[in-house]
């Protein structure tokens, strides 16, 4: 508890989580795909960009409430849907619900999640969006659908860049394997010598992606069937017929989330979306794709008002959510950063990130001179010319 008291901000938090964790899953949300380029470049294309103050505006009073995907949030940002909480820390998911719910905002339940959709609909009243898959197993999509609503979650968010696994070339290197196993010399050390982890992998070794293993016959003995089992369901025949099809279905907010142009934000909109994720997945699948804060600007004069646009992807500081809001974002969402909280110190870690990047936002726009989220807009930002080296070789 302490520690986390003394961490500053995301970055202090991921060392953290990377004294605290075993390499294999450290390195699992740390990494991204192929070298990296798309993954740093998410965070280092917020460089690119400079905040224009004004001043003698009254700022007495901050308001960082946002209206999105029908919900009124407490803050312009929220969490992202990530896989597997339970590798991370055994807390997992409800912790993260949980710490969403005490700072007013939305809490999304990844498929692949360790906890079931009703295990977390039934932690908090809190606003709750469920990411979805249009799996080859269209029956088992359309049980999410009718699973989510008699759960009376808010919003649904279908994810379209993972027809395959990214290169996630750290895993390979360290040992990931789901549920964690020994492989090496080198990461029974690891596991072995991070023994807060350890202790309370020992003590309650309960690793399931809940949401899907009742379609699974081969489960068990520890296996990586239930892993199998899920890639086999990554449909790379799914177009946007398949995405309309499940727009038809959800009655409340829907959302894409992996797009990342002004005609795939065309089409989600002309399928029936309420909104996209602007994301390349956190640097985890296609390597050398744009950084979501490069593509909003585009993206808002194509679609102008009539979708939702969330940046997803290389948020570290208070002012790279209001950047993507000054580009055009109605919102941003957080991944990395709170997976990074949940190793380091379960919900109480989740909540120091959410707490440091509501701070970082309130101050940010305190010295920018806007009271509230609505107005900050283009004439608060520029984009700096173009540097040499910031572009993949
Ligand atoms: C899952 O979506 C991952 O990126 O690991």
């Amino acid at each position: 508890m302490n520690k986390l008291k003394k961490c500053n901000n995301i970055s202090d938090i991921r060392k953290l989580a990377k004294s605290k964790l075993p390499a294999p899953m450290f390195h699992y949300i740390d990494g991204g795909s192929d070298d990296e380029w798309t993954l740093r470049r998410n965070t280092e294309a917020f460089n690119d960009y400079q905040l224009e103050p004004n001043y003698l505006r009254n700022v007495s009073n901050i308001d960082l409430k946002t209206k999105v995907l029908g919900c009124e949030l407490e803050l312009p940002f929220f969490l992202s849907p990530t896989g597997m909480s339970r590798l991370f820390n055994h807390e997992k998911e409800p912790a993260a619900c949980r710490a969403a719910d005490k700072f007013g905002t939305l809490y999304s339940l990844s498929t692949l999640a360790t906890t079931s959709l009703e295990d977390i609909a039934a932690e908090t009243s809190g606003p709750k969006m469920f990411q979805i898959y249009i799996l080859k197993d269209r029956e088992l999509t359309k049980e999410f659908v009718q699973r989510c609503k008699k759960s009376r979650y808010q919003a649904l968010c279908l994810t379209v860049d993972t027809m395959v696994a990214g290169n996630r070339e750290r895993d390979l290197v360290n040992g990931m394997t789901m549920p964690p196993k020994v492989t090496s010399f080198k990461n029974f050390f690891s596991y072995a010598t991070s023994f807060e982890w350890l202790f309370n992998m020992a003590l309650n070794p309960d690793f399931k992606l809940a949401n899907v293993a009742h379609r699974v016959d081969a489960l068990g003995n520890g296996s990586m069937a239930l892993i199998d089992y899920i890639n086999s369901q990554f449909d790379r025949s799914v177009t946007w017929e398949d995405a309309a099809w499940l727009a038809e279905q959800w009655d409340g907010p829907f959302i894409i989330k992996g797009i990342q142009s002004p005609s795939d934000a065309q089409k989600a909109m002309e399928i029936g979306a309420s909104g996209i994720m602007i994301s390349n997945h956190g640097g985890r699948q296609l390597e050398s794709a744009p950084a979501p804060i490069d593509s909003v600007a585009a993206i808002r004069d194509k679609v102008g008002d009539k979708l939702e646009l969330i940046v997803d992807g290389g948020i570290r500081r208070g002012t790279h959510v209001i950047k993507a809001i000054a580009q055009g974002a109605d919102a941003c969402s957080i991944g990395r950063g709170y997976l990074f909280g949940l190793a380091a110190g379960g919900q109480a870690g989740v909540e120091r990130c959410l707490s440091i990047l509501k701070s970082e936002i309130e101050r940010s726009m305190t010295l920018l001179g806007v009271s509230k989220i609505s107005d900050i807009n283009s004439s608060h930002i520029s984009r700096l010319a173009k540097l040499p080296g910031n572009y993949p070789t």
